[in-house]
């Protein structure tokens, strides 16, 4: 029985709607509080028991490798100082027994090109993509991918994890079909790329977690690029599912947009508010300007 030892992140996105912070450094190491948003998505994949970390990266994204990479100065610097609570932290970034395995998607194909790149590293095994953009805060739950690992283990197929989005805002999102409205999981019946509200075959939105078994590689290398000559995932897991089940899950937990400012800025106060820092205080600050 293969594990889930594996997860995927593409990040060779360009980051434009978060111009001029972008110009020069990933929209992925832009801080929700005290930490990069990348390293919320691959602590979440850590806590699933995940050990590769494979970053499909482009150009300007080599702060990405140096931040989970160590940081020999710095470390040496704090321990001289004697700042040890620093130095954990730094040391930290990268969970423990986690390997981390950077792939250069030299053009910027889409989502589905990201993930294929991704093929030489992962080979015939199970595997986790997350979109980092998409922020989840398990909110106690334990972390998404984890749930959604468990029920990839009890089912031996493709997961993706779903949630219910207004009908005006289908357009942003992969929706799926499903058998049945109900319950957590459900099997897909088919999977369409941000419809427009009126076409939309219901409100279930993928957003950016996927458990993929590897026969999608085969889907992806013989699909036809899309809108604006791109591989979409989405064409790919719907040409899958016509071989083998996928299924919709429901995860526990809540989502911030982080790919945009609004998104960004909520998992900043909601994020914020929680941290174990400063997070009384600025509740306290919030609750003064009569929120
Ligand atoms: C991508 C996927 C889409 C998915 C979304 C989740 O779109 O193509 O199917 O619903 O991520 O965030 P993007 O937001 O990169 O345009």
């Amino acid at each position: 029985m293969k594990k889930i030892r594996k997860a995927v992140f593409p990040v060779a996105g360009l980051g434009s709607r978060f111009l001029p912070a972008t110009k020069v450094s990933p929209k992925e190491m832009l801080p929700i509080v005290d930490k990069p948003i990348i390293q919320y998505a691959v602590e979440e994949a850590a806590d699933a028991g995940i050990t590769d970390m494979v970053f499909v990266t482009g150009r300007t994204k080599r702060s990405i490798a140096d931040h989970f990479d160590k940081a020999y100065e710095l470390e040496n610097e704090l321990k001289t100082r004697g700042k040890e609570d620093m130095l954990k932290i730094v040391q930290d970034t990268v969970p423990k027994g986690v390997n981390c395995i950077f792939i250069r998607q030299a053009e910027a194909l889409g989502l589905g090109h990201a993930v294929l790149c991704a093929e030489p590293v992962i080979g015939d095994e199970p595997f986790a993509v997350l979109l980092a953009d998409d922020l989840i805060d398990p909110n106690g739950f334990g972390s998404v991918v984890a749930q959604m690992a468990d029920v990839y283990n009890y089912n031996r197929c493709s997961v993706l994890g779903v949630m219910d989005v207004p009908r005006e805002e289908t357009k942003q999102y992969g929706i799926v079909s499903t058998e049945r409205n109900e319950g957590d999981t459900q099997r897909c019946t088919g999977i369409v790329e941000k419809p427009s509200p009126d076409q939309a075959p219901s409100t279930l939105a993928v957003v950016g977690r996927y458990i993929l078994t590897p026969h999608i590689f085969e889907h992806l290398r013989t699909l036809r690029p899309g809108t604006h000559g791109e591989l979409q995932l989405t064409d790919a897991i719907a040409s899958l599912m016509r071989d083998e089940a996928v299924l919709a899950y429901r995860f526990k937990g809540t989502r911030y947009d982080c790919g945009n400012k609004l998104g960004y800025l909520k998992a900043m106060v909601e994020l914020g508010v929680k941290h174990a820092e400063v997070g009384a205080e600025f509740s306290e600050w919030l609750a003064q300007r009569g929120h």
